[in-house]
């Protein structure tokens, strides 16, 4: 909960709007996250989904926290060099890989491959660099009872599959060490469990004869999020406990005749799981505006600064009163500065409200930073607050120029 000293002191430093990331709660879940798995398993890494939200502030945390980065794009993968990872620390994934998806493979990155396309030009490199020993992984496309076809991976009910490991097995300094899935929209623990069995069964398939050196799961797990939140999805929103027995359990029991030597690394990519609780969104009411009986309170922020979740849900809300001259609103749509009709924020505020209100959006770590268009008005700053609650700035407010600079005046 924040007080309107805070909110005062926060704006007078930084302006408003503002991201603020909350260090100590996020360090804190991210340890009990990797201790949940570690507990059932010894040999886990995490792997953060830098598309979740790449802001370097949050990727150099992670590296000290021991996780790897999970890139999907040249980009990416140049924010994870930038904040100081070695190629063997970087998951490279997606169905789009660049120049630089060959310089992770060559030098130790892991590199889990999409479609035969994309092996047939990885078994090129690897023709043209005869002196090295080349590794990949495969991303898997599995059905863990999703009610949709993913296009991602190769489709292990077709031979595709079978073909991708006989084309690496053809050249003689290429190896699949190991197997990569990842299935969005699913993450009841039933999932897991499919995901876990049918991974392990795919292991013992296409490694008979020694393990493979990784077997990395995705993500698509509930991160931890506040009650009235949590109540949108539902009732059973399992823990990170209920997820790591779910997947590590049954990992620890069939690897459990291997040294640790020769046990797989079991790879989680958390991304919202991680980081959504803990990134709030600090706006302020510019003006209240009563319509042919509709109310609509005007934010000078928008909902392309939270995310596509403030689409779906109502996003945790904390109201702090500034002005004295309050109006009851009975159901006000909060909207945005654009000049968008649906630039809708929160769909039915009931409660006192003054113009230069601040309100906070809880729960927009994920997608919203990192997914905000130019689209009329540059992005606001992000501030990081420390356990001490002294902070620090993790992204300037963009200007003209950073939004300009690309285009010839
Ligand atoms: C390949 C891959 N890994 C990890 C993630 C992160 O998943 P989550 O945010 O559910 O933790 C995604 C998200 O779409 C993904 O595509």
């Amino acid at each position: 909960m924040y007080s309107i000293e805070k909110l005062q002191a926060l704006e007078k430093q930084f302006g408003s709007p503002i991201y603020l990331f909350r260090e100590e709660d996020f360090v804190k879940n991210y340890k009990e996250f990797v201790a949940c798995f570690n507990k059932y398993y010894s040999k886990y890494q995490l792997a953060y989904s830098y598309k979740t939200n790449y802001t370097p502030a949050i990727c150099k945390l992670v590296k000290s926290l021991g996780g790897y980065a999970e890139v999907v794009s040249d980009m990416e993968y140049s924010v994870a060099r930038a904040v100081g990872y070695e190629p063997y620390q970087i998951v490279y994934n997606g169905p789009f890989k660049k120049e630089l998806g060959k310089e992770t493979l060559l030098n130790g990155g892991i590199i889990n491959v999409d479609n035969l396309e994309e092996l047939k030009n990885i078994c090129k490199i690897a023709d043209e660099n005869p002196d090295k020993n080349l590794e990949i992984g495969i991303r898997v496309n599995i059905n863990i009872g999703q009610h949709f076809i993913s296009r991602f991976g190769i489709d292990t009910d077709s031979p595709d599959l079978q073909k991708a490991f006989d084309m690496v097995a053809a050249v003689k300094n290429l190896e699949v060490v190991g197997l990569h899935c990842h299935v969005g929209q699913s993450r009841t623990v039933e999932a897991w469990s499919n995901r876990a069995t049918i991974m392990l069964a795919l292991a013992d398939k296409y490694f008979p004869n020694k393990a493979p050196k990784f077997i990395d799961m995705g993500s698509g797990m509930f991160a931890r999020m506040e009650e009235s939140l949590a109540k949108q999805f539902g009732d059973n929103i399992p823990t990170f406990e209920d997820y790591a027995k779910t997947v590590a359990v049954p990992f620890a029991e069939h690897y459990k005749h291997l040294s640790q030597e020769e046990k797989p690394i079991l790879m989680t990519e958390p991304g919202t799981t991680v980081i959504n609780s803990y990134i709030d969104f600090i706006g302020k009411v510019e003006s209240i505006k009563h319509i042919k009986g509709h109310e609509f309170v005007v934010l000078n922020c928008s909902k392309d600064n939270l995310g596509d979740i403030c689409k779906m849900k109502k996003m945790p809300l904390q109201i702090v009163h500034v002005n004295k001259e309050q109006e009851m609103l009975n159901e006000a749509e909060f909207v945005g500065y654009t000049c968008l009709e649906h630039d809708v924020m929160y769909p039915d505020y009931k409660g006192s409200l003054g113009v230069g209100d601040y309100v906070i959006f809880g729960n927009v770590g994920g997608y919203s930073n990192v997914s905000k268009p130019p689209f009329i008005f540059w992005n606001c700053p992000m501030i990081g607050q420390k356990a001490d609650g002294s902070c620090y700035v993790m992204k300037k407010g963009e200007t003209f120029e950073d939004v300009f600079t690309t285009y010839v005046i």
